[in-house]
């Protein structure tokens, strides 16, 4: 099976014929001789592969760094794809210069994504470009000879540079200023006309050409890899209808293709769910966040997927198709996320089934949400155990509570004896402490890479008083909390 694309790589339009589900990481080093994009893991841990992704929006040019290793040709169609050597000028650039300066290379494999990664920190927050964004556009790479500090040091100096520029509210009025400054190369301001005229994605037609479904593939890549050039996917990423959020009622539906970066930028989201922005952050890479969807966590179904967690925790539902996204009059049938786990990667759901939306009622503002992850690394890494909660209360009675933890059993688990347990309690510290031992009822952890089952067990009761902690504060010390769990 092969699709026809046309983009734009760098300064050149490409027109090709490709299988749509070959790695954007193979087409660029094995067909098209662009070798600054270094193989590394394949896996998108180590982020050697990373290069921009620009789409044309209704606000101008908007560019994401994405995983080169995770990420099928059939995607870029229509699209700006940049290499590190679309960065390139007839000199040094300031974040190639801050780099030399600080002794922030030495074997230099991890370097070139690295400039791109930077150069994206300065399209996105131009004049703001601070400490806090250079570690987060640095928190998808691994280096394995340099160290950090100097590559911090490096950030330091790109900001000094970035200071000559005037603050902006977008990301394609950044990019202008780049290109005044002579940051970026000139041709990054012909690039929308060149979109323009290119092909727009092509509409999915109702068709769905297999069930072999490819979403942001960050795990199917990870699981399939090197089978998937050569079979008839479907990518998810062409039926645009399912994705964005909006609000109906009083509930939210997110389409199942919304990114993880893009959930948790957007208002509704903010609004519903206040830290979202820092539970992310413990979420896989910028990277992977800009790739991974909603909908492909969900049906990937890892006991510890950490975006089923909060889901769980805020009680979902599911709207699942029989058929192409497109085709509004097809039946559809709605799940509670909870039901939808039968067993160990066991879903209720037939193969040529999508999900479509996701489902949740907007929290009252007397309801509070938390979400707790515990892995061997803070960020760029998997759970050892995660857990969160939607409690409201009213006079210190537990008027409605869903409660959820992952890494504890062979699906992600909502502890539903537990909720039922302290829904219509007064909430204290005996209650609490008897819904913690309900909770070890309820959940059957294993030894693994992760931890031992009792590492787990133990992490299990962390978590789930953390959560009271950090919701109330005034009621619960952590002293307390803890001497009830001996
Ligand atoms: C480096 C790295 C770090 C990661 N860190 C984390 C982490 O910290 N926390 C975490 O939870 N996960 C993590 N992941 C896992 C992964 O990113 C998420 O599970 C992600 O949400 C998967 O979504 P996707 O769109 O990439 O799915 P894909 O890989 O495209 O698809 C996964 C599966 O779901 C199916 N599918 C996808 N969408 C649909 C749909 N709408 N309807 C029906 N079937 C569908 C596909 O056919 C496939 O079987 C990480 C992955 C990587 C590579
Ligand atoms: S090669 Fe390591 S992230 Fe892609
Ligand atoms: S300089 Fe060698 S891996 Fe980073």
């Amino acid at each position: 099976m092969t699709t026809s694309i046309r983009f734009l790589l760098n300064d050149q339009e490409m027109d090709m014929t490709v299988p749509p589900g070959l790695l954007v990481l193979d087409l660029l080093r094995h067909h098209l001789e662009k070798t600054g994009t270094k193989e590394g893991c394949k896996e998108g841990d180590c982020g050697a592969c990373t290069v921009l992704l620009g789409e044309l929006t209704d606000s101008g040019m908007h560019y994401r760094p994405v995983t080169s290793c995770l990420l099928p040709a059939g995607e870029i169609h229509g699209k700006h794809l940049v290499t590190v050597e679309g960065l390139n000028l007839n000199h040094l650039t300031i974040v190639q210069e801050a780099i030399v300066n600080e002794g922030a290379t030495q074997c230099g494999f991890c370097t070139p994504a690295i400039v791109v990664s930077l150069t994206y920190g300065l399209m996105e927050k131009g004049a703001n470009f601070d400490d806090e964004d250079v570690k987060y556009v640095l928190s998808g790479h691994l280096c394995r000879c340099t160290g950090y500090a100097s590559l911090l040091r490096a950030g330091k100096l790109i900001q000094q540079k970035a200071h000559s520029l005037t603050p902006s509210a977008t990301q394609s009025e950044n990019i202008l200023q780049l290109i005044e400054k002579g940051i970026l190369p000139s041709y990054f301001s012909e690039v929308p006309e060149k979109l323009k005229r290119m092909a727009s994605i092509p509409p999915g037609n109702g068709h769905l050409p297999s069930a072999k479904f490819i979403a942001g593939g960050t795990d199917i890549y990870v699981q399939e890899g090197e089978s998937l050039p050569d079979l008839a996917v479907t990518l998810l990423n062409l039926f645009p209808e399912m994705k964005g959020i909006v609000q109906k009622g009083k509930n939210l539906h997110i389409g199942a293709l919304t990114t993880f970066e893009e959930f948790a930028a957007h208002p509704l989201i903010q609004k519903a769910i206040p830290r979202i922005k820092d539970y992310m952050l413990l979420n896989a890479s910028l990277q992977v966040r800009n790739r991974a969807t909603i909908g492909g966590n969900i049906v990937n179904a890892s006991p510890i997927a950490d975006m089923v967690i909060l889901l769980l925790a805020l009680n979902a539902e599911l709207i699942l198709t029989e058929t192409s996204p497109t085709q509004k009059d097809k039946p559809m049938r709605r799940i509670r996320l909870r039901n939808f786990y039968k067993g160990y990667k066991k879903l209720d759901k037939s193969p040529t089934e999508l999900v479509k939306e996701i489902v949740f009622s907007i929290p009252e503002p007397d309801e509070q949400i938390h979400f707790e992850k515990v892995s061997k690394r803070r960020h760029l890494d998997i759970a050892s155990v995660n857990s969160a909660i939607r409690i409201s209360l009213k006079d210190n009675i537990i008027n409605q509570i869903h409660l959820s933890m992952g890494g504890v059993a062979p699906i992600p688990l909502y502890l539903s004896q537990t909720c039922d347990y302290l829904s219509g309690k007064e909430l204290n510290l005996s209650n609490i402490q008897e819904a913690m031992e309900i909770a070890q009822t309820e959940i059957s952890p294993i030894s693994d890479i992760r931890g031992s089952a009792e590492y787990k067990r133990l992490l299990s009761r962390n978590l789930f008083i953390a959560h009271f902690c950090e919701l109330f504060p005034d009621q619960f010390s952590l002293k307390d909390l803890l001497n009830i769990h001996g």
